[in-house]
Formats: C-alpha cells, structure tokens, sequence
C-alpha cells in the first residue's frame, strides 16, 4: 500500500505533455477485438486501467505486447468470448466488450459490473439498445449472457446520452445487418476519437460527435493503426493544479476545444489563460472568485473534472454552487476536503461552498480516481503536510502523476505506508 506525502504551499511552474486519453484507449482496446488481423494504438497511456483492459484481452485470447505506449493487439486462434468478474469490478469499463464480442462472434459473457464508489452505474441502455438489434441478453449467476444470431440495425434513441451505451451500441452496429441510427447519442471526444478507429477498421459511420450517429454495417472489419487522442481530463487536472497554487502551467499536446467549458470556468473565477492550437496555458495570482457549475455531458463541464474544480471554490471569495447531473454520488470528495478545513456542504446533487482563505495539510482518503486526483491538487496548496491514502484509485488513469507535478516543482513523494518516518522532508 502506498500514499502520497505532499508539502503544500510551492507554487507550479512549467509545461507537461499530456497524455493519451484513458477513456478513448480503453474503448479503442475493446473495438480491436472485432478486427480479423492485428491492431497497434499508438499515444495508449500507462495506467492501471490499460493493464486491467490487456490482462482481459489476454484472458480472453488475444495476444498483447505494450511499451512505450504502443499496444499490439493480435487475435489468436481461439477466443473465449467472456468477460470475468475479477477483471470488471476492476474496472468497469471492460463491459465495452459486450458490443464488439456479440457483433463479430455472435456471443458473450460478461460480468454484471456492480456497485461503484461514484454512484448508480446502469446499464440498462446497453442491454435495451442491443436487444433492439436482436440480441438476447439474460443475467445468470452474475454474467449478462447474451447471443444472437446476428445483429440487426434498427433506430435506437437513448433516453439518457450514456458515453459506454453509445461505443457499445456504435461497434456493435459496425458489423450488424444494415443500418443502426443511434439517436440522442453521447457527444464526447472520445467517441470521435472510437469511430475514427472504426473507419480505418473499415466501419461505416457518420455523424459521430453529433447527437445523431449512423452506422453501416459492413461484413468484416480488419485490424488497423491508430493514436489515442489527448486526455482532456488530464489536462484540466493540471490547469486546475497550476492555477491554485498560484502558479503559470502549459499543457502541451491537447485540442484546447475539448477543454472549452472548463476554461470558460476557470476564467469566470479569475484565472488566465494563453491558448494555442495544440497547448493551453494558464497563469494565476491564486486569488478566485466564487461561481457556479453544473455537470452534462459533452459539451458540458466533464463530470469527471467536477472533484478538482470543487478545490479550487473552496478557496474562492463567496459562495460556489456545484450541480452533478451526471452521478449520483460525487461529493464524498468534499468531506476529505472539508477535513483539509474547506466548507463544503453537499446534499444529493449539490454542493454549496463557502470560500475559506486557505487550506491546511491532513491525512486524507481517495475514495475514486477523480476524488484521488482532487485531494492531490488540495494538498498542493494547502498548508504543510497532506498525505493522500488509497492512490491505487489514481493510478488507475493517471500516468506518472507525482513524477509530472514534480517536473512543475510540487513537493510530491510516492511511499509505502509502513515506511518509517515516511513524512518527513528531506
Ligand atoms: C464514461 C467515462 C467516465 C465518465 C462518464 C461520464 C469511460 C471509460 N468512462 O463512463 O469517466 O465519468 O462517461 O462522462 O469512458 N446510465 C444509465 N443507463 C445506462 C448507462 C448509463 O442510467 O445504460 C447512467 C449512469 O448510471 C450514469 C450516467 O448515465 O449516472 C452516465 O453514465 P455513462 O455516460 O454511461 O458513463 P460511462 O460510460 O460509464
């Protein structure tokens, strides 16, 4: 078990690559497995979930070699069309395989994925969408089996624009018997990022980043190359990093459109920003004023940046409002916050946060990737020493965290937890 230690207080300074997306790599990984020759994705970052998402695809057949963020992902000979529990409760994301397992093998096995630390996970508009395009899909002892005797396309609105629903029901049109029209579709960059790989597969699909997708199926896809897009979520990790301890941070390699709404953001609390065509730089006197957000799907402010923007309210003038639309459990990162002296209150959706003037360095737990990346920013600026437990959960999507914040000058160290006078600083 290890812990961050971190002594607040040092401003950051500097620029960082960003790295390839976790949310696109995991999908592009899954999409792989429908091709008939080898696939190499190119940008795939090193994080706990890509070595989650290769040991089930290893698992399940296929073989893979990865390093220096190129994956290699070649079919084998034989492949077994499940999913184990061990592997999605893990990481939940290898439900995407359902899609692509069912469309090129008329079958699949995947564990119900359970309960999740950031609220309700349904995947209710998976099964509906795919039952819509004839599959059969029944739960027992804990695994979705589902089957079909070859998918068909049809006309799927969803009720709700679900990211997983969307990919899912996009590569399992791929290879079904005519046209799929995914109405009300999830918009995210992620899902451009998806189907490009798809049409170099050989898939035909328009409309993706729209809310109308439409997918020709066609009778086989191949393997094909690809580079993962820019993480935006990482980047904003960064920028909300930068700007709180008062510093000047660039984020390198990123499409700063995929970050508009959350610089729209920070600029209304004061920060500024230079912008770029592939960069985003932005510069602080650490001093905010409160404002008000609410998380929505692409193009709204990301869910998955709400936690970290929750740090830097709670050190703005006035009183924030933040509304999660999007999970139904995303504030338990204000009661670590509030131990680091913030005045957060939360209730179901919302969150009211009174700014304080400044924060003061405690032990604290991630209870989730985000929260994790969250209590790392808090600990950044806050007054002495932080020690951030449970960072398995932010090593699961974020690449080389300390090593990048210590390149900005944070004071940033990775330890055991029974390492002895772990705390103190040289
Ligand atoms: C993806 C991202 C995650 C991000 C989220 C929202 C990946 C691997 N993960 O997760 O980082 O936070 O998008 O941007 O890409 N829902 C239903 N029924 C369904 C599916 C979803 O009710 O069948 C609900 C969920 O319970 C949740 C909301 O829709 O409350 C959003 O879920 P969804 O967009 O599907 O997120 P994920 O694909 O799981």
């Amino acid at each position: 078990m290890e812990k961050f230690v971190i002594e607040g207080g040092k401003r950051l300074e500097g620029s960082i690559r960003v790295s390839g997306a976790k949310n696109s790599a995991l999908e592009l990984m899954a999409a792989s497995t429908m091709g008939r020759g080898p696939s190499v994705i190119e940008n795939v970052p090193q994080i706990a979930d890509v070595e989650t998402m290769i040991e089930l695809l290893k698992y399940m057949g296929y073989e893979v070699s990865f390093s220096n963020g190129v994956l290699r992902i070649i079919p084998g000979k034989q492949i077994k069309l499940e999913a184990p529990y061990h592997l999605v409760q893990k990481m939940r994301a290898s439900t995407s395989v359902l899609g692509a397992l069912l469309a090129r093998h008329h079958r699949a096995r995947v564990a119900m994925p359970g309960g999740c630390n950031i609220g309700t996970r349904q995947i209710d508009l998976h099964i509906e969408g795919l039952s819509r395009m004839g599959a059969r899909i029944g739960v027992s002892h804990g695994f979705m089996e589902a089957s079909t005797d070859g998918l068909r396309g049809t006309r799927i609105y969803l009720d709700y624009p679900s990211v997983g629903a969307t990919e899912n029901l996009m590569m399992a049109g791929t290879l079904a018997d005519g046209k799929t029209i995914i109405e009300n579709a999830a918009e995210e960059p992620e899902i451009v990022d998806l189907a490009e790989f798809l049409k170099k597969m050989g898939a035909h699909i328009s409309g993706d980043g729209t809310s109308t997708i439409v997918v020709e199926g066609v009778d086989f896809l191949e393997g094909a190359e690809h580079t993962v897009i820019a993480d935006r979520i990482e980047a904003g990790t960064f920028l909300i990093a930068g700007a709180v301890t008062g510093g000047k941070v660039k984020v390198r390699g990123i499409n700063p459109v995929h970050l508009d709404i959350v610089i729209q953001a920070m600029k209304a609390c004061g920060c500024n920003f230079e912008i770029e065509d592939d960069s985003v730089s932005v510069s602080s006197d650490g001093e905010f004023t409160a404002t008000e957000i609410s998380t929505l799907p692409y193009p709204g402010f990301p869910t998955d940046l709400q936690p970290q923007f929750q740090v830097l309210l709670s050190i703005a003038d006035g009183i924030s409002f933040v509304t999660e639309n999007v999970f139904d459990n995303r504030f338990m990162v204000s009661d670590e916050l509030n131990r680091l002296g913030a005045n957060i209150k939360a209730r179901k959706h919302y969150a009211v946060i009174r700014g304080v003037k400044k924060l003061s360095g405690a032990p604290v737990r991630a209870t989730d990737l985000r929260a994790g990346a969250a209590l790392v920013i808090a600990g950044l600026m806050a007054e002495g020493l932080t020690e951030v437990y449970d960072i398995y959960h932010i090593d699961r999507g974020y690449e080389r965290f300390s090593e990048k914040l210590s390149g900005l000058g944070a004071n940033i160290k990775r330890v055991s937890v029974d390492t002895p006078d772990s705390n103190k600083w040289e």
